[in-house]
């Protein structure tokens, strides 16, 4: 269960509930990265960068909008300098702060989290992670360690599962609980915009070995280690099947390095620009967010999926996953 004070549980739900608008501004704060991983089309595209007026313009108005929580999402945040500005800036306008990095430069930043309030590390292996990453495991780890004391919050690993990595899950689960820290799963989603030989290599194929390792998260997490997802979502994606409806226009507002609004990061539909007002666009883009919600087949991106059982207060979700 998330650890929400009160008055935020509140603002979230008056504004996604009541007011029917996002709560969690997801932002492409940089649009460089300092890894090349086969199976992310996020780093594939060079493109601008807002600057960092620019930035604190669109979080006054997030925050007029009703905004409650600033993700800094992709391509790598910590390449951004100003990092440490804008997510005091955030904190300044009263919203939750949180980012995700592949853990590169995460050693060297490691004083720049006072204003950060959730962080989270993609881990997708430990084994595999080199062949996945390019980059050495006991690297990552000691970068993780180095940082997680200095949190508000536990760190989050998250994992992609894919072909790869599926033989070091138990470790990867069991190392969590050892260095105490949290760990959330997705499988990966073959996006139809890179080549078919990345997903013939990475994609999950052994479908036996794939379940019988999503059962054993699923028994981890019974024996109490520390995976924040629910049970409804790990069953869910063992089986592949959607089994949610879709809210994801009225949980996050997706914004990509440019200041481009976006429906979501599978429909890449741009409805709009920060610069022509979140509200305005909000309100232009309504119906149409609502018709590509309601017909998308579906992803099973964590962050999507568990958010839009929650919003249709799925009580297992809502007792089990760990909103980070
Ligand atoms: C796009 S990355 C950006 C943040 C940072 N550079 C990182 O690697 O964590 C955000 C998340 O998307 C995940 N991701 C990228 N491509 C994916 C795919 N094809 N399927 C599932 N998750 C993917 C990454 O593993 C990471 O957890």
């Amino acid at each position: 269960m998330s650890k929400f004070s009160p008055v935020i549980a509140a603002r979230a739900v008056w504004q996604m509930r009541v007011r029917k608008r996002p709560f969690v501004l997801s932002h492409a704060v940089n649009s460089r990265c300092n890894m090349s991983c086969s199976f992310c089309e996020y780093w594939k595209e060079q493109g601008g960068e807002m600057a960092l007026d620019d930035i604190f313009r669109m979080l006054d108005d997030a925050s007029s909008f009703g905004i409650g929580v600033y993700n800094a999402w992709t391509v790598e945040p910590l390449l951004r300098e100003d990092l440490p500005q804008i997510l005091a800036y955030a904190k300044s306008k009263g919203m939750i702060t949180s980012l995700i990095t592949n853990g590169k430069l995460l050693k060297e930043r490691a004083n720049d989290f006072h204003d950060l309030d959730y962080l989270s590390v993609s881990v997708d292996g430990t084994k595999s992670y080199k062949e996945i990453r390019g980059m050495d495991f006991e690297v990552l780890l000691d970068a993780i360690m180095a940082v997680k004391d200095k949190l508000k919050n536990p760190l989050l690993m998250n994992c992609v599962i894919s072909g790869k990595n599926l033989d070091d899950i138990e470790e990867l689960i069991q190392l969590a609980r050892d260095i105490d820290v949290k760990i959330s799963f997705e499988p990966l989603y073959e996006f139809s915009g890179i080549k078919d030989n990345v997903w013939d290599s990475m994609g999950i194929r052994d479908v036996g070995k794939y379940h019988s390792t999503i059962d054993r998260i699923i028994e981890m997490k019974k024996e109490g280690y520390p995976i924040i997802n629910s049970f409804t979502y790990l069953e869910m994606i063992r089986e592949l099947k959607k089994g949610y409806n879709c809210h994801v226009n009225n949980l996050i507002l997706n914004v990509t390095a440019d200041g481009s609004i976006e429906h979501c990061r599978v429909h890449r539909e741009k409805m709009g620009n920060v610069k022509d007002g979140i509200v305005n666009v909000w309100n232009a883009s309504k119906d149409r967010q609502n018709t590509l919600a309601k017909n998308c087949e579906g992803c099973f991106f964590f962050g999507y999926v568990e958010n839009s059982l929650m919003y249709d207060l799925n009580l297992e979700v809502m007792q089990h996953y760990e909103w980070m």
